[in-house]
């Protein structure tokens, strides 16, 4: 039998050799979930024995991550805005720069609440749920076109405990969706088609295209989004949309071809790419 310590040395070792980027940070994690400790037992306790089946269970999580797959999937969950979030096959993994969509709610609305929400693209409902923690008095629909996103959706906002305030539907962007919205949030789909396959292996192999592909320019999730918005925002609504980066003027000229008012510039991300465009009616 090996000790904690040692099983966590060889596997940053074996994550070292296989030239991952964060070979400590994804050992420290997968240790953790594979022996199913907490923070305080992954920093004390590291001499004690580990039993044969939670080191095997370790063992198929490091070579899967020496194969390449993201840990998030390893594990089937992922952070976001403070909160965890469990992952379906037809979920995105909720990335930290989309969480500047919910720094930018907040600097719009202020000691104000947006009401109801809507997010188009909801994935595993990350940004719903994220923004419905901050507004203890607002509500949301999340949808998605992926039933299984809209499931994991579902399960997310039932376990974190947002069930009477947060609900999730399949749709077309806002096909099924009725009356209009204080706040519409969305990280849509914005890969050019032709970039997909140059995409990181972690990111082509493992996440859903339909979360990936923006069309052949990247921008046709945004001409739904501002036919959308354009619909569904109450009079003093904002829309608040993802940029991939680069596409701030192409998104803004989307926005305004809708007959939209974009609140330049879009908040910048922790790396300063333009990341959160905010749009009023
Ligand atoms: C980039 S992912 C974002 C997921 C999640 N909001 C997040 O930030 O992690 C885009 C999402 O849009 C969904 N989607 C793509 N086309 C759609 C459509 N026509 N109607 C509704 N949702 C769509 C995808 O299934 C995917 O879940």
């Amino acid at each position: 039998m090996k000790t904690r310590n040692e099983l966590l040395s060889q596997s940053v070792e074996r994550l070292r050799m296989a030239k991952l980027d964060t070979p400590e940070l994804d050992a420290r994690v997968l240790v953790k979930y594979a022996l199913k400790l907490s923070d305080a037992e992954l920093i004390g306790g590291s001499d004690l024995n580990v039993s044969p089946d939670c080191a095997s269970g370790l063992e198929n999580m490091i070579c899967r991550r020496v194969r390449g797959e993201p840990v998030a999937r390893i594990i089937g969950r992922k952070e976001f805005w403070g909160l965890s979030f469990e992952l379906g096959l037809d979920t995105l993994v909720p990335r930290p720069e989309t969480e500047t969509l919910i720094e930018a709610a907040l600097a719009a609305f202020g000691r104000g609440t947006p009401r109801k929400v809507l997010d188009l693209g909801t994935g595993t409902g990350c940004l719903l749920l994220g923004l419905l923690s901050e507004y203890p008095e607002a509500s949301g629909l999340g949808v998605d076109i992926a039933p299984k996103a809209v499931e994991v959706a579902a399960a997310n906002g039932r376990r974190l405990g947002f069930d009477g305030r947060a609900e999730f539907r399949v749709s077309d962007w806002d096909e099924g969706v009725e009356g209009q919205f204080d706040l519409i949030l969305s990280n849509p789909p914005y890969i050019l088609r032709e970039d997909i396959e140059k995409l990181a292996p972690e990111v082509r192999l493992h996440d859903p295209i339909k979360a990936l592909d923006g069309g052949p320019d990247g921008l046709s999730a945004y001409r739904a989004l501002a036919a959308a918005a354009a619909r569904r925002l109450a009079p003093q609504g904002l829309l608040i949309a993802e940029l991939g980066a680069g596409q701030e003027a192409d998104v803004a000229g989307v926005m305004a071809k809708a007959g939209l008012k974009v609140d330049g510039p879009a908040r910048p991300d922790l790396a300063g790419i333009p990341r959160a465009l905010v749009v009023r009616r």
